[in-house]
């Protein structure tokens, strides 16, 4: 099966953004895993990250467009402001889970609203890079084996 993981912005700066709360992981680092991970259980794994809403908000109707199966997205700071990348995930209507690195229910009251969640398969928070691999290995386990 194909997947797709999207990260929102200021996720190109993990490593050095805030290591406190995110970890000293890179996104390049995360996105090797992640790609290692899905491939070795036989499923192909791309990555997008984007500052711009716009530009995930294209890149989740070209999902669509191109038949992947499972999404794992981090919306970053958009999963508290944006309906843009909401309705274009309803959109597709392609199954995915919301992921954070840090537990954004620990954090500022603002971070406790999500945008995404209610339509998300389920969300996974406050792992770090953790996160994604747990959600990758959650999408895999409703696959069809290969
Ligand atoms: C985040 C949490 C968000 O509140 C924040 O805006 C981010 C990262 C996380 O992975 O913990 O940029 O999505």
């Amino acid at each position: 099966a194909k997947l797709l993981v999207l990260h929102g912005p200021n996720l190109n700066l993990l490593g050095s953004r805030e290591p406190a709360i995110y970890g000293r992981d890179t996104l390049a680092g995360i996105d090797a895993r992640l790609a290692a991970q899905a491939q070795a259980a036989g499923h192909t794994l791309v990555s997008f990250q984007s500052n711009a809403e716009h530009a995930l908000v294209e890149r989740v109707q070209q999902a669509g467009a191109e038949g992947i199966d499972w999404i794992l997205v981090n919306p970053a700071a958009f999963t508290h402001t944006s309906i843009a990348l909401r309705d274009a995930l309803a959109a597709v209507a392609i199954p995915f889970i919301e992921v954070h690195l840090s537990n954004v229910h620990a954090r500022e009251p603002f971070r406790r609203h999500s945008y995404l969640a209610d339509l998300a398969v389920g969300v996974i928070c406050g792992f770090g890079a953790d996160s994604y691999a747990l959600a990758l290995d959650a999408a895999m386990r409703r696959l069809a084996p290969t």
